[in-house]
């Protein structure tokens, strides 16, 4: 007998899937449903794509006993967001033409289709493949899409940010050619599998994120992510980061096994070593964190089981050059720079707000339509914060007043109120099928009500961040938002407070199960004291905590 617990079904799933094949290709070809095999399900992630159904049509369908209404979710891999005009005009056509007719921006600076029937997959990946962009790893267990402070044209500094964040991408992307054999062009790519490197056949035992933030912003929300650096600048260079270990956001309702939590700076290393960095907490991760229990699988609790000072030993064992000593930093916010700045090369920038990453054209508000235009006219560059806006970057004075006239043009603010700008929604209902409650759809209306309040108070202008998902995997970030409002049944949300305004701190939870009623209800008394009562530049998540009314 032994007492080594007994391997998940996922580990089993990969080590069988021959590097990822699986039966993709049988299940893909077969015409019968519009589904694929629950292993395979599983699979299809590590390629980016999530099979989902239209969660509206389920009661209607059910009663009529037909199929689910399935489709599949692609996201990109695209490090730091960046894409060029060409390649956002080929993603706005794929939406249109096999997806559900918009762009998702994401909170890790992806863009998601959704909507993709199975007779429509392989032509959207080949679509993507033919703007040299693809979905490899956008999701599954193993490195997602690197995010990165953006822009890289805004100067020095972030374009060295955005190179390490490309140069840990590739680093760290799977080897299999399973991506590219199954949907691009059915070749097998060897007789026999492939190996891999880095991850070997059972890749980690879960996802595993990665962010670079360049101070003062922690955009990116560096405490939220498996791995994170904060770049140390000097004299207008990056001269390395500081590296952070341990974040994430995902927890279960009711499991006290499961919490979100913030990472530890564990030290600093060179801007040459941080590749090798990534590698050796990543297989750190992949050789001693948790198979049998997904809940339990994250680089996170590894940590908090085995002890940080352990871990950072085994990561220090797999460098050549081990961690120096953290360097000090600090940063201001977690939001976007929003609106147009200009960059040291004269060209502008800027930070358009997008409410919750949808890209559609809805009723005046001719977003959609609005970036074709402007892509079509310039050779601008679309990047993709980290709080779900766009920035249209690289405008020379000519191209800004053009902008201005198209967006104009199609009813398309260029900012929302401070409060909605800075909010970010998962996507939830109808197409997650783990969303509890809405969130996308719901909060701007939430939003408009909150914004009133604090207009009452005086407080229109005043930064918070407002946080919600349709179930508490996080995926919005919500645990360190300042307010947070965690999808728990239809129309009733956990309200999480106090968050540090620069993403440093958890929030906690005040009220389980709360309608808006009585959101709204507990959140005014709170905006009167804080408008009465704060301290000088006291963020809301501050002010809640030094009150001890949290
Ligand atoms: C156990 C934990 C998690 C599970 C099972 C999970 C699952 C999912 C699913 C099914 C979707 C697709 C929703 C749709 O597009 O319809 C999604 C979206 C997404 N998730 Fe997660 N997620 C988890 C945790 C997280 C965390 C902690 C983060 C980041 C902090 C994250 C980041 C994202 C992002 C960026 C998206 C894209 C849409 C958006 O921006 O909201 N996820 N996740
Ligand atoms: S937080 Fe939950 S509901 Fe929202 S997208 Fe993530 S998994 Fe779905």
């Amino acid at each position: 007998m032994t007492d080594t617990p007994k391997l998940s079904h996922n580990e089993t799933i990969k080590t069988k899937s021959r590097f990822l094949r699986g039966t993709l290709e049988e299940g893909l070809a077969e015409a019968a449903t519009g589904a694929i095999s629950e292993d395979d399900q599983q699979l299809i992630k590590f390629h980016g794509i999530y099979l989902q159904d239209d969660r509206d049509l389920r009661p209607e369908r059910a009663k009529r006993k037909l199929d689910k209404a399935y489709s599949f979710m692609a996201r990109l891999r695209v490090p730091g967001g960046v894409l060029s005009a060409a390649q956002y005009l080929a993603m706005n056509k794929l939406a249109d033409e096999r997806g559900n007719g918009t762009l998702r921006l994401t909170t890790r600076q992806s863009i998601q289709f959704h909507g993709v029937i199975k007779t429509n997959l392989k032509p959207a990946l080949r679509q993507i493949d033919s703007v040299l962009l693809d979905t490899i790893a956008a999701c599954g267990d193993v490195n997602r899409n690197v995010m990165c402070t953006p822009n890289e044209f805004a100067g020095p500094v972030y374009a060295q940010a955005e190179q390490s964040a490309r140069d840990i991408s590739t680093h760290l992307l799977p080897r299999s050619g399973a991506w590219r054999e199954v949907f691009i062009d059915g070749e097998k790519v060897t007789a026999e599998p492939e190996a891999e490197p880095i991850y070997g056949a059972t890749y980690l035992p879960r996802k595993f994120k990665i962010a670079i933030a360049v101070p003062p912003q922690n955009d990116v929300d560096v405490f939220a992510h498996d791995l994170s650096y904060i770049a140390i600048v000097e004299k207008n260079a990056v001269i390395g980061y500081n590296v952070v270990i341990g974040g994430g956001m995902g927890a279960t309702h009711g499991d006290a096994e499961t919490f979100p939590r913030v990472g530890d700076v564990i030290g600093y290393c060179s801007v040459d070593n941080a590749v090798a960095v990534a590698e050796a907490v990543l297989t750190a991760q992949r050789d001693f964190g948790n198979r049998s229990n997904r809940r339990r699988a994250r680089l996170k609790y590894t940590i908090v089981d085995r002890g940080l000072d352990w871990f950072v030993e085994q990561v220090n064992a797999r460098l050549a050059v081990k961690l120096e000593p953290a360097r000090p930093f600090k940063f201001t916010d977690n939001g976007d720079r929003m609106g147009w700045h200009k960059g040291p090369d004269g060209l502008s920038h800027l930070t358009l707000f997008v409410e919750n990453g949808r890209l559609a054209d809805v009723g005046d508000w001719r977003l959609k339509s609005a970036l074709v235009a402007i892509a079509q006219m310039h050779d601008v560059s679309f990047i993709i914060t980290p709080n779900q806006n766009l920035i249209i970057a690289r405008a020379d004075a000519q191209a800004v007043a053009k902008i201005e006239a198209v967006l104009a043009e199609h009813g398309v603010p260029l900012r929302g109120s401070v409060l909605r700008e800075a909010a970010m929604a998962c996507v939830a209902l109808p197409t997650c099928g783990l969303a509890l409650a809405e969130s996308e759809r719901y909060l701007p209306s939430l939003i408009t009500k909150l914004d009133a309040l604090l207009a009452e108070h005086g407080l229109d202008k005043q930064p918070v961040t407002v946080r919600m998902t349709g179930c508490p995997n996080g995926c919005a970030r919500p645990y360190i938002s300042e307010i947070g409002f965690v999808g728990r049944n239809p129309g009733k949300y956990n309200l999480h407070l106090g968050g540090a305004a620069d993403g440093s701190r958890l929030n906690r939870i005040f009220r389980e199960d709360a309608d808006e009623a009585e959101i709204l209800t507990t959140l005014s008394p709170m905006f009167a004291d804080y408008a009465k009562n704060r301290r000088a530049e006291e963020g809301f998540g501050d002010f809640v905590t030094r009150t001890k009314i949290i």
